[in-house]
């Protein structure tokens, strides 16, 4: 036999020898998992952002359901919000293949995922943002369309002669685009109200506030801001204290801790509250509900209401 012969056996039995390695560490892999799951039916979470005040509730409903019933929760999400990369781990999940998968169905390009997802035998259901087209089984969260009108009659029952300046969490987020959608479609039937400019502020306190400090620069005619996501109202009082511009109408997003703060300071006039720990809760409850083969209901609203300072 040659060199070159002997060289390539021996090459061979290496490469056979690393297969047998990486296939024995898959096997301990799944088989370590098994122990940490005890059993326990397997369901991944996928939320807007990995550590975030409103995710972090969201996930603690989640958590605590699934030590009530022992399921087995697995909760992802970007470290800012970034729907690209919220993709990416959905599509991650479903090579996972939990029982049961629950995420934000922040845009259409989520559809086909959701879809192979429930073809492929995972129940999906929707949280916080939902994708109604898709083939998932429920979703819980805000009736956001309903939320956007009731911010805008509150608006009308309390302002003027209507300027109004948006700072939307997203232009393409479904949610988002739903209270938008919703507040316009009240606004926009008044003769003395108008809505003057929209940005987005990627749901960051910091870009609130620089596109809230852009926009009353560029009209100063701006009379009332509604910021649609959960740290809008934080940037846009300091662009108001910044500007010195304490006649604003403030109404905006969530009644999360700061944001209650300035509803009682004054700086925030109304806040639309919605309930981000329950949406964890519930969620879990309609998933296990799944599992053990019950029916469930299309959509699951989870209340949201209006709170004004003389309410905390
Ligand atoms: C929205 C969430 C968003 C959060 C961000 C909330 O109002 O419902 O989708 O992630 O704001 O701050």
């Amino acid at each position: 036999m040659t060199v070159m012969g002997i060289m390539l056996i021996l090459a061979s039995y290496a490469l056979f020898l690393t297969r047998d390695v990486v296939l024995l560490q898959r096997t301990i892999e799944k088989e370590k998992e098994k122990e940490t799951l005890a059993d326990r039916p397997y369901i991944m979470m996928i939320g807007e952002v990995n550590d975030h005040v409103y995710w972090n509730l969201v996930r603690q409903g989640a958590m605590d359901y699934a030590a009530e019933v022992e399921l087995y929760l697995d909760y992802a999400g970007p470290n800012s919000s970034d729907p690209l990369e919220q993709l990416r781990l959905l599509s991650k999940a479903l090579d996972v293949m939990p029982e049961g998968i629950i995420v934000q169905g922040l845009t259409e390009d989520y559809i086909p995922l959701i879809n192979q997802a429930m073809d492929e035998g995972i129940p999906v259901v929707t949280i916080d943002s939902d994708q109604p087209h898709s083939k998932r089984m429920s979703y819980v969260g805000t009736n956001n369309l309903r939320a956007g009108e009731l911010v805008a009659r509150d608006v009308l029952a309390n302002v003027v002669d209507i300027q109004a300046g948006i700072i939307t969490g997203s232009y393409t987020n479904y949610h988002h685009q739903l209270r938008l959608a919703g507040f316009k479609s009240i606004i926009e039937k008044e003769k003395k109200a108008k809505v003057v400019a929209i940005r987005s502020s990627n749901i960051t306190r910091v870009n609130a506030r620089e596109k809230a400090y852009q926009i009353l620069t560029e009209h100063p005619e701006i009379n009332v801001l509604f910021g649609t996501s959960a740290l809008d109202v934080l940037g846009i009082t300091e662009a108001i204290d910044l500007l010195d511009r304490q006649d604003i109408y403030v109404v905006g997003f969530d009644t999360l801790e700061k944001n209650l703060h300035l509803l009682k300071s004054g700086k925030v006039q109304t806040l639309i509250a919605q309930e981000p720990y329950q949406m964890g809760y519930q969620s879990m409850k309609i998933m296990q509900k799944i599992l053990s083969g019950d029916q469930v209901p299309e959509t699951i609203h989870t209340d949201s209401h209006l709170v004004k300072e003389g309410d905390v």
